[in-house]
């Protein structure tokens, strides 16, 4: 084993004890392993699954598939998904792919679909309600049952794509996400936003989506108090937890100049 891997591990242990404390306070977790190290990103990221098996916390993974050799080859890229979701399926767990810049949304859609087919239950995708596409995506998708998590998205798009007004998006947010849920698929909430979460709350209400078939989705450290709030109502809450090579330190101190600060968890999320 290459001292990369001993590393990691001691790293993703850093993280367990937070995902711990999380898990006894009713929430789950999802981490991120930021950086493009198409190298050794695979092993990383199976040595995470195997780590969280191990440990037993109520974690799964996120990751983004420019880490996994998207722009280098995109069979490359779906060889080493299959590894990793296969592996996530032989330890009964759920890896997420987040969805990057538009240029690559299309390409990224296209390895989820084969990949869903083949680990179904096991594998989600993020879409982005800036984008105008999403609508259209949300409709395909669902005719394969997808396991989606719907958030505002995080990129600069030009107006070709996508909408300019935050009102447009904010709409369409809350639109694919009542659709999604309608068709009867799994939907990942991911925002901060409380009065969003307060019409997907009526929504599900009205519309009896019991709720084991949706969850609310926020960053580390922002909005813990509505995090737990949510928890205390009985929904599904789940903190997505990104770090970096020496992440937990690094993280730990910049989130605490900037307390609850979204801008910084997205920007060490997307735009690095
Ligand atoms: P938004 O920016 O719409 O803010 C609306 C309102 O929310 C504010 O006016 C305020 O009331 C409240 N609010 C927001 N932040 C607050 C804070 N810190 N304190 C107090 N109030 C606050 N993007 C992407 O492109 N690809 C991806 O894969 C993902 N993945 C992802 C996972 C998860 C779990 C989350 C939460 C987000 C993402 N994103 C993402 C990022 C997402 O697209 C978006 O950029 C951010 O979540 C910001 O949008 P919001 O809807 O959270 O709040």
């Amino acid at each position: 084993m290459g001292a990369k891997k001993v590393v990691a591990g001691e790293q993703i242990s850093d993280a367990m004890r937070s995902v711990k404390d999380l898990n006894d306070k009713g929430l789950v977790c999802t981490v991120d392993h930021l950086g493009e190290f198409v190298d050794s990103k695979e092993a990383h990221c199976l040595d995470t699954l195997k780590e969280i098996h191990i440990s037993g916390v109520d974690l799964n993974m996120s990751l983004k598939l420019t880490s996994l050799g998207l722009d280098i080859d995109e069979e490359f890229c779906l060889e080493n998904m299959r590894e990793i979701v296969g592996k996530a399926r032989m330890y009964n767990n759920f890896v997420r792919i987040d969805m990057e810049e538009y240029v690559r949304n299309q390409k990224t859609i296209d390895i989820y679909r084969k990949l869903v087919e083949e680990f179904p239950g096991h594998v989600g995708l993020v879409l982005q309600a800036s984008l105008y596409k999403t609508g259209k995506d949300v409709e395909i998708l669902d005719e394969v049952s997808a396991n989606l998590r719907l958030c505002k998205g995080a990129y600069k798009e030009s107006q070709e794509v996508s909408f300019s007004e935050k009102f447009d998006v904010d709409k369409n947010f809350l639109n694919n996400i009542k659709k999604h849920m309608i068709n009867g698929n799994y939907a990942a909430v991911a925002t901060h936003d409380e009065k969003s979460i307060e019409e997907i709350k009526g929504f599900v209400e009205r519309e009896e989506i019991v709720r084991d078939k949706f969850e609310f989705q926020m960053l580390y450290g922002i909005r813990k108090e509505l995090q737990e709030k949510l928890v205390e109502e009985g929904f599904k809450v789940r903190v997505y937890i990104p770090y970096d090579e020496d992440w937990w330190g690094y993280f730990m101190r910049r989130l605490a100049e900037r307390p609850d600060n979204v801008g910084f968890v997205v920007k060490s999320m997307f735009k690095r």
